[in-house]
């Protein structure tokens, strides 16, 4: 059974009761809801993989209170600490080999020599991690390959019956993932964009981020058709086809749509943060309605639109070569 509780100081207590018993727990994050499990705990940590019907092989991200629960568990380096200076608490993972001594399970970081941390800014999660007193693991609270959940009633649709408790601390408000930086080899590399801009990681680092090796798979959630729903996109479109929905960024689109036509906007001002936070929402609006065509606007490849758009390109990518969504 799922309880679902508005996220006040008994249900937290609650809930990090439910995590010491290796319970899953789904929680907000300034970002998106994470499906939580103790970090230390291999078989709450499995619980978490079978919930989502994921790869188990797939490495997930340990929260924790603060800089130094983070560098108990990875060896963050001098550029790696000016990063997180900058940005913890916030939507930033940063990705290290292993400090010596750390508690994170093996399951939790998929067996590699390395282990993903972050220090999330929302004060349910804060307030989550600091009841429990140890790294929570927690993966977008999504079924596999579904998009990642920003409102409790997204996490209930798709893991209802499989999480123990939701807590329900509305809706998440940036709407997109962290941005993942790896210091795991010579140069910083950006694994995955997210609601940290490129260009303001790069000028607290002082150097430009690289991008993974294609043929590499660091981030093994990245796979192309990671974000999927279930309608068709058609991305950069001009204009509508006939029987088409709209994904609008500024109202490009919805200048040119017949009376009828569905179209969401996800910034009808054209800023890019509000576009991040209503992307995964007007995706799912999409689903819950049966749409099967979406034209989707062109967003500008500045700020978060990097990482908008890397998503709405998973999103569009054809389903059967996912094997390893998460
Ligand atoms: O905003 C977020 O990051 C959300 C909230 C809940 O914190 N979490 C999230 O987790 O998006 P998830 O599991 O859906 O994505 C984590 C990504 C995956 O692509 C995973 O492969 C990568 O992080 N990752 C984790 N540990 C890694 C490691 N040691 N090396 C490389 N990639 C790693
Ligand atoms: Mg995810």
């Amino acid at each position: 059974m799922t309880i679902i509780a508005p996220a006040d100081a008994a249900a937290i207590g609650e809930a990090a009761a439910i995590l010491r018993d290796g319970g899953l727990v789904a929680f907000p994050t300034e970002t998106v809801y994470g499906l939580g499990a103790d970090a230390t705990q291999a078989w709450a940590v499995a619980r978490i993989y079978d919930a989502k019907d994921r790869p188990s092989f797939n490495p997930l991200i340990a929260h924790v209170a603060d800089i130094d629960a983070a560098r108990r568990e990875a060896a963050l380096p001098e550029s790696a600490l000016s990063l997180a200076a900058a940005f913890w608490p916030g939507p930033l993972t940063i990705v290290a080999p292993l400090a010596p001594g750390g508690s994170i399970c093996d399951l939790a970081r998929a067996g590699l020599p390395s282990v993903a941390v972050r220090v999330p800014a929302h004060p349910v999660a804060q307030a989550l991690i600091a009841a429990l007193g140890r790294p929570i693991a927690a993966p977008s609270a999504n079924r596999s390959g579904h998009v990642s959940p920003v409102t409790a009633a997204h996490v209930a649709q798709d893991l209802a019956g499989k999480v123990d408790m939701i807590l329900d601390g509305g809706r998440t408000p940036a709407g997109l993932e962290s941005t993942i930086v790896s210091f795991c080899e010579a140069s910083p590399l950006q694994l995955r964009p997210g609601a940290v801009a490129r260009e303001a990681i790069e000028k607290i680092l002082g150097e430009k981020l690289s991008a993974p090796a294609r043929s590499e798979v660091v981030a093994p959630g990245m796979t192309p058709s990671h974000y999927a729903p279930a309608a068709r996109l058609r991305l950069e479109a001009h204009e509508l086809e006939e029987g088409e929905a709209a994904l609008d960024f500024g109202g490009r689109l919805a200048a040119r749509a017949k009376s009828g036509t569905l179209v969401l906007d996800l910034s009808p001002s054209g800023d890019l943060v509000e576009a991040a936070a209503n992307l995964f929402a007007h995706l799912r609006e999409f689903d819950a309605r049966h749409i099967a065509n979406v034209a989707v606007a062109h967003v500008p490849e500045r700020g978060l639109g990097e990482a908008i758009n890397d998503r709405l390109r998973r999103a569009s990518a054809p389903r059967n070569t996912a094997s390893l969504r998460d």
